[in-house]
């Protein structure tokens, strides 16, 4: 027995979709992939293809690649999951619409015992899970950017979540390698509410001339062994995807997220951290 369920489905297989595959099936599970077209669905495959190369390469799988392979199918539309399905992970785009969509098309195509999760970064898990016939069964399964390198998975409980599943979805979270947190369902769950304000607070340091942005990385780093200070961790996030949450966290949790304006200046100027080459430092 793997200890995560024999059948699972993730719809949409980006950057966290073939990487929560590649979790799964690494786990001993058959996968099934549901990707918005054939290019799409060949580009997934891709993913998870080399995700699974990688991780024979850094000796963390030991099984062949192919016949992990042959444990993973792609699907045109979740109305595709067989009703065998024990689990479903939606990691398609973050737009409350499109995964409401996929989740409530999802639940009606798998049996009334399977468990729907969302990997949503931002969004209300709560609110997702009013457009489903059976919350009770729904629940946040946030995975971490690079999936098999993170160790940690929040389970994040929504109002209708049963309690039940939350031990279960530990379980299965312990038995992919992970560690579970289990954070109730609030505005950044426990990582982004966190992370996101030292971030903020590290940009305002900057922005009062404190100190420079090495400076302020090498405090936490060497003096808090953080592995990577708050200044490069947005950079390797990217600023623009930071002052969304900071955004939505504003909004929602008042001004200590207010976003600097040192944030919004670099992202309309285009340095966005790692993936343009800058942001609070410069990468080659
Ligand atoms: N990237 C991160 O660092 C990170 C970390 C944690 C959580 N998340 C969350 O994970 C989710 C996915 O993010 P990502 O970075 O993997 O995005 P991504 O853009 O890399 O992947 C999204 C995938 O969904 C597919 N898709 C779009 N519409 C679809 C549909 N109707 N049916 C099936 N597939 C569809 C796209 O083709 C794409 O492959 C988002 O909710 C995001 O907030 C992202």
């Amino acid at each position: 027995m793997s200890g995560v369920p024999s059948r699972v489905g993730v719809i949409g297989g980006g950057r966290m979709g073939a990487g929560i595959a590649q979790a799964f099936l690494a786990a001993g599970a058959h996968v099934a992939v549901v990707e918005a077209g054939a290019e799409a669905a060949e580009a997934a495959r891709g993913r998870v293809a080399s995700g699974l190369a990688e991780a024979v390469r850094r000796g963390t799988l030991a099984e062949d690649v192919d016949a992990v392979l042959g444990r993973l199918a792609l699907l045109d539309s979740p109305a595709e999951l067989g009703d065998g399905t024990g689990l479903v992970v939606e990691a398609v785009p973050e737009r409350a619409d499109l995964k409401a969509g996929v989740l409530r098309a999802a639940e009606a195509a798998v049996g009334p015992d399977a468990v729907l999760a969302t990997n949503t970064s931002s969004l209300s898990v709560t609110e997702l899970a009013a457009a489903l016939e059976r919350p009770a069964r729904f629940l946040g399964l946030h995975f971490f950017n690079p999936v098999p390198a993170s160790k940690l998975v929040e389970v994040v409980v929504a109002r209708e979540t049963d309690p039940d599943l939350v031990a279960r979805a530990s379980g299965w979270v312990r038995a992919l390698g992970k560690t579970d947190v289990v954070v109730r369902d609030s505005p950044g769950f426990a990582s982004s509410r966190l992370g996101v304000l030292l971030g903020l607070e590290a940009i305002r340091m900057l922005e009062e001339g404190v100190a420079d942005a090495e400076a302020i990385d090498a405090a936490m780093e060497l003096g808090y062994r953080h592995p990577m200070g708050p200044l490069r961790s947005t950079d390797l996030v990217g600023l623009d995807v930071r002052l969304a949450i900071a955004e939505y966290l504003h909004r929602t949790l008042g001004e200590r997220f207010a976003p600097p304006q040192l944030l919004r200046d670099k992202v309309a100027a285009g340095e966005l951290g790692r993936k343009t080459g800058r942001g609070f430092h410069s990468y080659d």
